[in-house]
């Protein structure tokens, strides 16, 4: 555990009232409480978030530097402090998710599953996704109104199992053992015993696990263009040879690691659309000159609007906030002494708003990504929300074509606005969301 590690020479608070304060600022605040906190300590400071001692780096270079520095900061180590203890045999087969692997076995993992993210694959990901989208909104167009923060989570998991596992008719299951694999880390006490949330998410991992095994044999027999199919098939070339054991660890990294990303970007999009009308207006006219019908990959690329109010909201309501590592030996942040097995968390979504490397950081404005102002490439961490270094995110291409596909489907098809106006915070539960529930009045073209 973090908390065994000596910081205490750090700017910043611990003990268990800082504990509960930075819980539940970060928790209902989210980035303006990680900005308010950097204001206050400075680029380098201790804080305690969920039970955990961790330090916080908010300065785009030395965020750019643990990231990219694989010989001092492990990743692995930093991911297996909240999962540990959940599976009893975490790491020890030879592929597991590539959160909880470092150096060889992590480059050996992702040669498994890179090929399952490339071009084709995505573009056939896409055609899936967008016939389910279509069905979704023709529904809420009917209905006149959608709770979306609530539907577009489901509906992303009925689209992630499909082209994640070919299925359709245990999106559910899915999603509740998934919900109860992530709650585990979260609970206050890590026992069995004691806590309810550690029960269940032990038991969410293990269903994860028996739902993946009992489908491994049919896989490999029939074969199929979803990832899991892709997977199997690419663990018995000789090249990438991966056992059972190893290919369900894999895909529940995979999986885990997909959670709750997409539809809370998504989410963020939709609020601001709603509150911004012309920059709807916009994307529709963007979207209807490209076609009127549905759209391929190649197509979805040429939504440059789209693209850049994505951009926009993922800056403003970064769902993934943080990299996790942990410091592999003593070392050096600047001025600060860092000792071996400090838990650190670069903080991706802090320099996303920093004045000193954008315009008017908290306002809404998409055009700060053309390529006269580009200001996302005035530092090179300037704006990473997928990551940087090996980790990088490898659903990157995947979730930003399953956004093009859904908001081309949507906005020819319909208008939108909030059914109660309300201004939004942004949160943390546990990946970054806009608050509210971004209820939607539906009114079709
Ligand atoms: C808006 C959507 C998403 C965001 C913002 C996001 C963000 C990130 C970030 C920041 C990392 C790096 C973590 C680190 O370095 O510690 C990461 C890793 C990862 N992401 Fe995503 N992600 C998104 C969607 C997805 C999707 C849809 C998938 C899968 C289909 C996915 C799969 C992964 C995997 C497998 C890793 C670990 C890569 C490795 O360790 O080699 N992500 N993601």
């Amino acid at each position: 555990m973090p908390t065994a590690v000596d910081v205490a020479h750090l700017p910043g608070e611990g003990g268990p009232v800082a504990a509960v304060r930075n819980t539940l600022g970060w928790m209902r605040h989210g980035i303006d409480h990680l900005a308010a906190q950097h204001r206050r300590f400075g680029p380098v400071y201790r804080s305690v978030f969920a039970g955990y001692t961790v330090v916080c780096v908010a300065d785009p270079d030395m965020v750019m530097s643990i990231a990219r520095d694989e010989q001092t900061w492990s990743t692995s180590l930093a991911w297996l402090t909240f999962f540990q203890g959940i599976d009893p045999k975490i790491n020890a087969a030879k592929v597991d998710s590539p959160l909880f692997l470092d150096f060889k076995s992590h480059r050996d993992a992702r040669k498994v599953f890179q090929p399952a993210f490339g071009h084709s694959a995505t573009a056939s990901y896409f055609n899936a996704a967008t016939s389910i989208f279509e069905q979704a909104i023709e529904k809420w167009a009917e209905r006149g109104h959608v709770s979306f923060k609530e539907e577009i989570r489901s509906l992303m998991m009925k689209v992630s199992t499909r082209i994640f596992l070919g299925v359709d008719d245990e999106a559910e299951k899915f999603e509740r053992a998934l919900i109860d694999y992530w709650e585990g880390p979260l609970s206050l006490t890590r026992s069995a015993l004691l806590s309810p949330a550690w029960r269940r998410s032990i038991r969410g991992h293990r269903v994860l696990c028996e739902m993946l095994r009992s489908r491994i044999a049919a896989r490999r027999a029939s074969g199929g263009d979803d990832l899991f199919s892709r997977l199997c098939a690419k663990s018995q070339e000789p090249e990438t040879l991966v056992d059972d054991d190893g290919l369900v660890r894999l895909m529940i990294g995979i999986k885990s690691a997909a959670f709750a990303t997409t539809s809370s970007g998504l989410t963020g999009m939709a609020y601001l659309l709603a509150t911004h009308p012309e920059w709807q207006e916009r994307m529709r006219e963007e979207a209807l000159a490209l076609s009127k019908g549905r759209i391929n990959y190649e197509e979805s690329n040429k939504l440059e609007v789209t693209s850049r109010v994505w951009k926009e909201t993922m800056r403003l309501y970064p769902v993934a906030p943080y990299t996790a590592r942990r410091a592999l030996h003593d070392t050096q942040l600047g001025q600060w002494r860092i000792p071996a097995g400090t838990f650190v968390m670069g903080m991706i979504s802090v320099a996303m708003q920093d004045e000193k490397l954008w315009s008017n950081p908290r306002s809404f404005d998409p055009d700060r990504f053309t390529e006269e102002r580009a200001e996302d490439k005035k530092h090179k961490a300037a704006f990473l929300p997928f990551g940087i270094g090996g980790h990088t995110c490898t659903g990157m291409h995947l979730a930003n074509a399953e956004v093009k596909a859904f908001w081309h489907a949507m906005l020819t098809r319909c208008r939108f606005t909030l059914e109660r106006d309300y201004k939004a915070r942004h949160t943390y539960m546990p990946a970054g969301i806009v608050s509210g529930d971004v209820k939607l009045r539906i009114e079709r073209l």
